[in-house]
């Protein structure tokens, strides 16, 4: 104005009246309550949801970690399936309170009917706040692929909760600058997306208008072009984002269990293609011919002849799996080969740590080969393990239960889980299933309550429900009283029929009763396989002949007269008023005589009363171990020789038998391998 004057002449002070206006930027007012929204809220949603952040992704590994996931896999559940629940039951959950959060934001409670929120559409910012909480929990479903253990999992997901929130702090003093692809971009972090839109709501509020479905994209000022509704779209992204991370390390990373897909399988046909024909699958197990099996059975006088006339339900080639430990590598199944029949029950049996479970857990898709394969009910187990798990019941050897689950609702999960579909066949099986397992009056009781033998029972049912057609029973006996073991017997002696049934036990009788087929592991081999007469007859001394004394036996005697049939009779025992021999089975047609003299001179020979019993199971099984023993400790023998040149010694007599320090290590492990029977 000072300007002006002193140039125009004709100045007239009254001529102009200037006034000043903010242009083209909207009205405004200045609110402290606004100011602090547009700080604190990002802050206070990122922290209302933390420890439901924690919760969500323990709960999920946990599951894992507890292999309750992968044996309902194996069940029979699909993947998507257990996603899906999970997600429902983590929307639902947080559905509550961030209804209520929103309804504290955009309702009243004051008498002057001021709210937090003035202007904003309460169901945009529902919407808004829902759209954070899936995000969230996409993001935990994410971070628990990330981790095996619950424990570590939890604080994994308290510190990248934090983590990705921090972004925000930098971003927030770059508002400004920031172009809105860069805006934009920056949202793919979901806290990051849940801050930007905190604070376009409170500058929306702070213009007096909140956000509203009219100006959903439209920017704060003619200048910011980002909007409300680019933060949603951005949010929805996340969620599919972090739902696709989930899907693809998961498949390539399952963690301990579940077979691990190739790093392109997205890219793979065979993993979209869903074969209607599923017949065109299947393994025509005729045409092995080339299987390790066969040559086996036939060459091998400890493996009997493979029956021609039954259908195998279960084939497994060269088998092997190798574990890397602190110790080095650990062969714990190696070059296993082994034919299971339907209608059959196969015992398998080892010593602790042979590899029967290691053996199971690859054939129920635990855990994959390190090389070999398996065919069970007609699909392999490396690409089809899907399809085999429709038809598979388990009972592992560590009870996986739920433990708020009732007796009942295991039973028809698992049935579900089978693909029974009418509610009134469930109940019927399930009925069933309970009286079958002995378990009508725990019907109601949680898992938890139940007791370690209940517990066995439960399993086998679970196993056995739905008519599974593989059943794989890992020691289901153990740690039931006597008349359980009898009673879960005649269940498998009932249930076998139609389906392929492969069980491992301790128990020799038990072995010996339900195994129509019995094949014993030693060091992660099989040893031995065939019915229990031809193992007896393979590896059975004969028979033993028991006599109870009196006290004028005179044991040489009856020994003589015992040679007079059996030339080749052996003395096994003496002790107290028990007297032992050892009958070879090839005598057996002198049986008869030798019991006729015995009955007619038994008063003369001191004898009070006498009775004969065949090998017994348990023997065979010392038997193959002794044999494994000896073969290791010759192999080991020769090792010794040839790191010591000892073979050069014996052959020429020259060179000295020498020891070298460095072969110490060698020899450790194998006294200890060989004490382990
Ligand atoms: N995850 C693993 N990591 C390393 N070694 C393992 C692993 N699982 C099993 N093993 C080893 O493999 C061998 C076979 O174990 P497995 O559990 O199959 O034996 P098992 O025959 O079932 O014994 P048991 O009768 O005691 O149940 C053992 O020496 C065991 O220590
Ligand atoms: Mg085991």
């Amino acid at each position: 104005m000072a300007i002006i004057k002193s140039k125009a002449k004709d100045f007239n002070e009254t001529l102009y009246d200037i006034q000043l206006q903010r242009f083209p930027y909207p009205d405004g007012w200045r609110d402290n309550f606004i100011i602090v929204i547009q700080s604190s809220l990002p802050l206070l949603l990122m922290l209302s949801l933390v420890y439901s952040a924690l919760v969500i992704t323990k709960n999920v590994v946990h599951e894992k970690e507890r292999k309750l996931k992968e044996s309902m896999k194996m069940m029979g559940l699909s993947n998507w399936l257990h996603w899906a629940a999970w997600f429902i039951k983590c929307f639902v959950f947080l559905l509550i309170p961030m209804f209520i959060c929103s309804l504290m934001l955009c309702l009243s409670f004051s008498s002057n009917g001021r709210k937090m929120l003035n202007h904003s559409d309460g169901y945009l910012i529902f919407i808004f706040l829902m759209l954070y909480a899936t995000s969230g929990i996409m993001f935990c479903f994410f971070v628990s692929t990330l981790f095996y253990r619950a424990n570590i999992a939890a604080a994994g997901a308290g510190v990248l909760w934090f983590l990705t929130y921090i972004p925000y702090f930098f971003l927030y003093n770059y508002w400004f600058t920031m172009s809105v692809k860069s805006k934009i971009l920056a949202c793919l972090d979901f806290q990051v997306a849940m801050s930007f839109g905190s604070y376009l709501i409170g500058q929306f509020e702070g213009q007096g208008q909140g956000v509203q479905w009219s100006n959903i994209n439209q920017g704060v000022t003619i200048d910011d072009k980002f909007t409300f509704g680019h933060v949603l779209m951005m949010q929805v992204v996340d969620i599919i984002f972090y739902g696709l991370l989930t899907w693809y390390i998961e498949g390539v990373f399952p963690g301990e269990y579940g077979i691990p897909k190739k790093f392109y399988f997205p890219f793979s046909k065979k993993y979209w293609c869903n074969v209607q024909d599923l017949d065109e699958e299947r393994i025509a197990l005729t045409d092995c011919d080339d299987l390790e099996n066969n040559r086996k059975a036939g060459e091998d006088d400890s493996f009997e002849e493979y029956p021609e006339d039954r259908k195998i339900g279960i084939q497994i080639q060269n088998l092997r799996k190798t574990f890397k430990t602190e110790a080095g590598i650990k062969q714990a199944v190696d070059d296993l080969s082994l034919n299971l029949y339907e209608g059959e029950i196969t015992a398998l049996l080892g010593h602790n740590g042979a590899g029967k479970t290691t053996t199971i857990s690859m054939l129920t898709g635990l855990f994959p080969p390190t090389s070999g394969n398996a065919v069970v009910n007609g699909y392999d187990i490396i690409y089809n393990m899907d399809k085999i798990r429709g038809s598979l019941g388990i009972c592992p050897q560590h009870n996986v239960l739920f433990d708020t689950l009732t007796v009942e609702e295991h039973l028809i999960f698992f049935a579900t889980l089978k693909g029974m579909k009418s509610k009134q066949k469930i109940e019927e099986e399930v009925n069933r299933m309970i009286e079958s397992i002995g378990l009508s009056d725990k019907r109601n009781a949680e898992s938890r309550n139940l007791s370690g033998g209940m517990k066995r029972k439960l399993s086998v049912g679970n196993a056995l429900i739905g008519d599974s057609k593989v059943v794989i029973l890992d020691e289901p006996t153990s740690g039931m009283d006597v008349g359980a073991r009898r009673f879960t017997w005649d269940l498998l002696q009932r249930e076998r029929r139609g389906r392929t049934i492969l069980l491992t036990t301790h128990f020799m009788d038990e072995a010996d009763v339900l195994g129509d087929r019995i094949a014993i592991m030693a060091s992660g081999k099989v040893q031995c396989y065939g019915s229990s007469l031809f193992l007896k007859k393979r590896y059975g001394v004969g028979y033993h002949m028991v006599m109870v004394k009196t006290p004028t036996c005179d044991p040489s005697q009856v020994q003589n007269l015992i040679e007079n049939y059996v030339p080749t009779a052996q003395l096994e025992s003496n002790i107290g008023l028990e007297l032992s021999f050892i009958l070879p089975s090839e005598y057996s047609n002198k049986f008869e005589e030798l019991f006729t003299e015995i009955e007619s001179n038994r008063e003369g020979l001191g004898i009070a009363s006498y009775g004969a019993s065949v090998t017994t199971l348990e023997e065979v099984f010392i038997k193959v171990g002794e044999e494994q023993d000896t073969q290791e400790s010759r192999s080991h023998t020769a090792l010794f020789r040839q790191l010591s040149g000892k073979d050069q010694d014996s052959t020429n007599g020259t060179a000295l038998p020498t020891f070298d320090a460095a072969s110490i290590p060698f020899y450790k492990p194998t006294y200890e391998k060989n004490t382990g029977w």
